[in-house]
């Protein structure tokens, strides 16, 4: 049996139906259910649902041997892990917006940047010699310009929609983001026959 971890909220749904297209279903009662560790119906698999930026964490300890998390998470994570396959999942963008598309060229001094991504927004300044202030959120990043909070945000944008009804607009894309299998050094190697399944399973879907 491997565990794989897989991130609460945005990425569990498409996760999901991407295994059940690849053949590795939860039961009826446990897709229903509000249990944060379920088995699939062979009982190859377990499933553990955690808050998208802990999955890099479970995996890199070896609790999770496989997980399933955003490019955004595993950027701005430091854990130690295999990453074997770009699922195509939960396509979004990680972008700068703000109030007024020219925020960055006519800013003077320090920009403040508000975002749940620091390790993200701090590398992208940084390399073009930008100085910033991080001011970290835990979420509705959105809101920081138009309340003063910071001059732009670094942020995920999906349908854009957000963006739009707060009045932001993208300056610049940094990268995109898709959902990836990430798996444990030491389960590649020891649980290699079970891992290897997984990811040709999941490789003949993508
Ligand atoms: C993300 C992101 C944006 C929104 C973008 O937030 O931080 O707020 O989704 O989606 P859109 O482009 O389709 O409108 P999430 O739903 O993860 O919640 P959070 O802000 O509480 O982190």
């Amino acid at each position: 049996m491997i565990t794989v971890a897989i991130g609460k909220g945005r990425m569990q749904e498409s996760a999901l139906s991407l295994l059940a297209r690849a053949g590795i279903r939860l039961s009826d009662d446990a897709a229903n259910s509000r249990r944060l560790a379920l088995m699939d119906q062979t009982r190859q698999y377990r499933f553990i649902f955690v808050k998208p930026a802990d999955v890099p964490v479970y995996v890199e300890h070896g609790i999770a041997d496989c997980g399933i998390v955003g490019r955004d998470v595993l950027l701005e994570s430091e854990a130690d892990l295999l990453l074997p396959l770009d699922l195509g999942i939960s396509r979004c963008r990680i972008v700068v917006a703000a109030t007024d598309a020219g925020a960055i060229t006519k800013a003077q001094g320090m920009i403040r940047v508000a975002t749940k991504y620091a390790q993200i927004a701090r590398a992208h300044f940084g390399s073009r010699g930008i100085p910033v202030e991080i001011i970290q959120l835990s979420g509705s990043v959105e809101l920081a310009p138009a309340l003063g909070l910071a001059d732009v945000i670094v942020d995920l944008v999906e349908t854009g929609i957000t963006l739009k009804e707060n009045g932001l607009t993208v300056v610049e894309e940094i990268a995109e983001s898709t959902g990836r299998l990430v798996v444990n050094r030491a389960s590649y190697q020891l649980k290699s026959e079970e891992v290897a399944k997984l990811v040709n399973a999941l490789e003949r879907v993508v």
